[in-house]
């Protein structure tokens, strides 16, 4: 970095009316092409991510048209959790990253990406995820994508389960996403529980899930609602956020979130969108490639697949932790050869499962198979195979060491994501 630049952290106890929380939210307004904050949305980002135990790390400038040294450059991270099979572990969320256009290409990223992740491993978190706003930019810092989005359209009249399909019984009602407050800690904590590859929600995703705050409208939602599953003791065990998208040639809502524990809640949920009346299309772009819903259906066709993109990428910091907290679906023995450019999970390991337990260790043998640690992330929570992704050019080895490697890193289960970060 040049001289004039200086890494530094904003402390989550800067005073309220300093004017560095608004030149540090601002930056993330400019470089996504968004209107400059308001009072109101300087104090919402400030309170969440005080409540979050943020880190804004950030490079700082001064110079002409700069009043003082302020921050040029931001990286927003916060410590939260994945579960990778054993429950939820240490993980570090990249929320936002920018540099303002002044600025780019001096090596900012580079420096901020750096002082971050050296902290996230000194502070022994295993794993850092991200969504990216374009494919070419993380994977120099050892980012892949670990898991796609898919985006539905669904035609409701011609929505139904199949005979024999699981749909929970109990009672649906349509609520004030305020209404989902009481419950909302304890609901998708017990998704994420359930479910492997989820990492956890923050407090920004509770203040917009419950309708206290639209990022778009700068204040609460009007726009957003909310239906809630409840069992047969009147307890919450589900909800689905939607909002309509008026009255054009079909009238549509927009599906935001599912959010149940259990899958025959989801689809309860899924029968009360659906049997809404006037709405002919639901769209939902938070479905993934391995969403059972379409063959649970009795017409299959009644949803299309609209797109498809990366979502949750993963960049490993600790293989042998993060491997602890991964649950592996079949025993085994592989030497893998991992390059990493910045150093942290590079080396030759020999990775053991037994009981569906893995441990990993530093070795000297010669390696079965050699993959660059982004290239490692792709099969980590199990999207994609080993011998797709060796045909692809990214894994060394023979077709019999490719095909153990598979065996080992298969999930049964898909993984469910709901946090979006
Ligand atoms: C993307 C962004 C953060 C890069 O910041 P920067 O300080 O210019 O990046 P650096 O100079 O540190 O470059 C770091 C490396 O990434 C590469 N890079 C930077 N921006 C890139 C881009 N948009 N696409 C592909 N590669 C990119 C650089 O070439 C450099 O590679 P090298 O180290 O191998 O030479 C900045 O341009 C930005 O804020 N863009 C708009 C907002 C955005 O897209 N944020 C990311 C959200 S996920």
């Amino acid at each position: 970095m040049e001289q004039r630049y200086r890494y530094e952290v904003l402390p989550l106890d800067t005073p309220d009316g300093d004017p560095h929380w608004e030149a540090y939210a601002n930056i993330f307004r400019t470089v996504f092409l968004e209107d400059r904050v308001s009072p109101e949305g300087i104090a919402v980002f400030r309170q969440h991510r005080r409540d979050d135990q943020a880190v804004l790390g950030m490079v700082t400038a001064d110079g002409p048209g700069l009043e003082g040294r302020v921050p040029i450059a931001g990286f927003n991270a916060t410590p939260s959790t994945v579960n990778d099979g054993h429950g939820p572990r240490p993980a570090l969320i990249v929320n936002t990253v920018g540099v303002l256009p002044s600025h780019r290409r001096r090596g900012l990223l580079n420096e901020m990406m750096r002082r971050q992740l050296d902290l996230a491993r000194a502070e022994r978190i295993p794993i850092a995820v991200l969504t990216a706003s374009e494919a070419t930019i993380y994977g120099r810092f050892g980012f892949g994508p670990a898991s796609r989005w898919q985006s539905l359209e669904i035609d409701t009249g011609r929505f139904g389960f199949r005979a024999g399909v699981e749909v929970a019984g109990g009672a649906v009602e349509f609520v004030a996403p305020s209404f989902l407050g009481a419950d909302w800690d304890r609901l998708v904590e017990a998704h994420q529980a359930r479910h492997r590859g989820t990492v956890g929600h923050t407090k920004a995703d509770r203040l917009i899930d419950t309708g206290a705050w639209d990022p778009a409208a700068g204040g609460p939602s009007k726009t957003l609602r909310a239906v809630a599953h409840f069992d047969v003791d009147g307890s919450m065990d589900g909800f689905a956020l939607f909002r309509f998208k008026g009255w054009d040639e079909h009238p549509k809502a927009q599906v935001l979130k599912v959010c149940a524990p259990e899958i025959a809640v989801e689809r309860a949920l899924w029968r009360a969108l659906t049997g809404m009346d006037l709405v002919q299309t639901l769209v939902f772009h938070g479905s993934s490639p391995s969403d059972p819903l379409p063959l649970s259906l009795l017409d299959a066709r009644a949803v299309k697949v609209k797109g498809v993109g990366d979502s949750v990428w993963l960049r490993i910091l600790d293989l042998p932790d993060a491997v602890a907290g991964r649950a592996f679906d079949a025993d085994g023995e592989l030497v893998l050869q991992v390059d990493d450019a910045m150093g942290y999970a590079a080396g030759t390991w020999r990775l053991t499962v037994s009981g569906g337990v893995g441990s990993c260790l530093p070795t000297d043998s010669e390696p079965d198979v050699r993959l660059a640690v982004d290239t490692l992330a792709l099969l980590w929570h199990g999207d994609r195979g080993a011998g797709e992704v060796a045909r692809a050019g990214l894994i060394g080895g023979t077709d019999r060491a490719v095909a153990a490697m598979g065996r080992l890193f298969r999930w049964d289960e898909p993984t469910a994501n709901l946090a979006s970060f």
